[in-house]
């Protein structure tokens, strides 16, 4: 009787661990990246989700931005797909201040990605990386002599902002007996009815030459005067976070129709016409947004329109930052209490807007899942540990109930996390890890108390001997 219990309450164990196994591919064990996919489905209870936060929290602690390389792969290929059928000339960058990792920018330069950077920082970066120095498209629309002089040194394209720095751009490369190569970042006064804090093209931007009132064109007239430059391409980038095609077709009319305008009044011809990045991507569960396919087949026959009229075809520059990066990115972070107020529930997390600071400074809301929980949902905010009211990373969010030392898992913040981050509050800056199928590893190492004083004066010089002490 007893054997015959024993034997069948083990039969109920295997048949419950048989349940709770992950949809078994080949019969193989769930893999980092299967677990990742799981938290992106919304299956955080998932043994494959709980296997995966749980062993990637254990190894490398809390908070930790991991990226899974299948994903930035995977986008890498649709973007190319999307983009290369239709358009034979076409170059894309990769938008290097979305995530600045070196391994991540391997990856990409490796999907055959050139850099587009806005500083110094970013070339030096994208050198370390692998990337050639003369495939860097340099935006910044203020450039100091320091970044000019080492992008005209090294073969860059400068995407000048202003007449202003188009003569010193000219003084530089004067001095230094080269021809810089050039192209203007235009403002083409067009909306795409993104976030305001990330709009870039609309005319009362800080970004850009207008087109309105002859601006840009004569800033061509003018370059194409000047000895030590060449021209070279027409760039624009009219926001992020876009997510509907229309903004970016009424961009390409007007770059094309001044390309036009440029041939045949001043006989200049363009390399490149670069729309710039933008492409958004979807931070709701079921949200549908506009794909690179819809993009590049909304932009295909304006494009032929375009350059038909023109009489030449220049190539086709994009240079997109987050939809090659965002959704590979996941920030694992653990709830360091709860907190019932008369008005609301807080989860205390380990993270705050010094790890992810989206949410704070343009109110981006970032899906999170509470990790291994069932329950009935509740309302809860998700606060940062930053003392400042603004740090909730989420607001109203319904989740299981959660309990101190739970891991909660924040998604698609591979785009303007970590390379956002600070160390506010004397927080050390959290380690990034790369994921590819089950394998692991550190491609940042986690921040250090000792970082937070670096280059700071440790103690008080001694006085010098025979000194006076300093007056009071
Ligand atoms: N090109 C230029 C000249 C840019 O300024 C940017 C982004 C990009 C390309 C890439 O844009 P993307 O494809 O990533 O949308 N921190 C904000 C986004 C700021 C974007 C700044 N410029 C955020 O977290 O949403």
């Amino acid at each position: 009787m007893r054997r015959l219990a024993l034997v069948t309450s083990i039969a109920t164990v295997l048949a419950a661990a048989v349940c709770l196994a992950p949809p078994a591919r080949g019969g193989a064990p769930p893999t980092l990246h299967d677990g990742l996919e799981r938290l992106r489905a919304d299956d955080a209870a998932s043994p494959a989700a709980v296997a995966a936060a749980t062993r990637l929290a254990k190894e490398f602690g809390t908070p930790l931005y991991v990226y899974d390389a299948a994903t930035i792969r995977a986008r890498a290929a649709e973007l190319k797909a999307a983009f290369s059928s239709r358009f034979p000339k076409l170059k894309i960058h990769y938008a290097v201040k979305a995530n600045t990792n070196l391994a991540i920018l391997r990856i990409l330069f490796h999907e055959g990605f050139a850099p587009e950077v806005i500083s110094r920082g970013e070339i030096l970066a994208s050198l370390a990386a692998g990337a050639k120095e003369s495939d860097v498209l340099f935006t910044s629309s203020s450039k100091n002599p320091a970044e000019i002089e080492m992008a005209v040194k090294g073969g860059a394209i400068l995407n000048v902002d202003s007449r202003e720095e188009l003569e010193q751009i000219e003084a530089a490369a004067a001095r230094l007996k080269r021809k810089a190569r050039i192209s203007f970042r235009i403002n083409p006064g067009v909306d795409p009815h993104t976030i305001h804090q990330i709009n870039t093209g609309i005319s009362e931007s800080k970004f850009g030459l207008h087109l309105e009132g002859g601006i840009a064109f004569s800033a061509y007239e003018r370059a194409k005067a000047l000895p030590h430059v060449e021209i070279v391409g027409a760039h624009c980038h009219i926001g992020s976070q876009i997510t509907e095609t229309e903004g970016y077709e009424a961009t390409a009319k007007k770059m094309l129709a001044f390309a036009a305008e440029l041939k045949e009044k001043l006989g200049i011809t363009l390399g490149f016409i670069d729309l710039g990045g933008g492409i958004g991507i979807p931070y709701h569960d079921g949200e549908t947004v506009m794909t690179p396919d819809d993009l590049a087949k909304a932009l295909k026959p304006i494009w032929d329109e375009g350059v038909k009229a023109m009489g030449y075809e220049p190539a086709l520059w994009i240079e997109p930052g987050r939809f090659l990066v965002a959704q590979s990115g996941f920030l694992v972070t653990r709830v360091n209490s709860i907190k019932k107020t008369p008005v609301k529930t807080f989860v205390n997390v380990d993270s705050g807007f010094n790890t992810l600071v989206r949410p704070a400074m343009y109110q981006a809301y970032h899906r999170i899942r509470l990790v291994g929980e069932t329950g009935p949902l509740e309302k809860v905010d998700v606060a940062g540990d930053v003392c400042e009211t603004v740090d909730i990373l989420g607001a109203d969010r319904m989740l299981p109930p959660a309990k101190d030392g739970d891991l909660m898992v924040i998604l698609d913040a591979g785009a303007y996390g970590f390379s956002m981050a600070s160390e506010y509050n004397s927080r050390p800056l959290p380690a990034e890890v790369l994921v590819d199928g089950d394998s692991v590893r550190v491609i940042r190492r986690r921040g250090t108390f000792d970082d937070l004083f670096r280059g700071e004066e440790r103690a008080r010089p001694a006085r010098p001997a025979g000194g006076t002490a300093p007056k009071r």
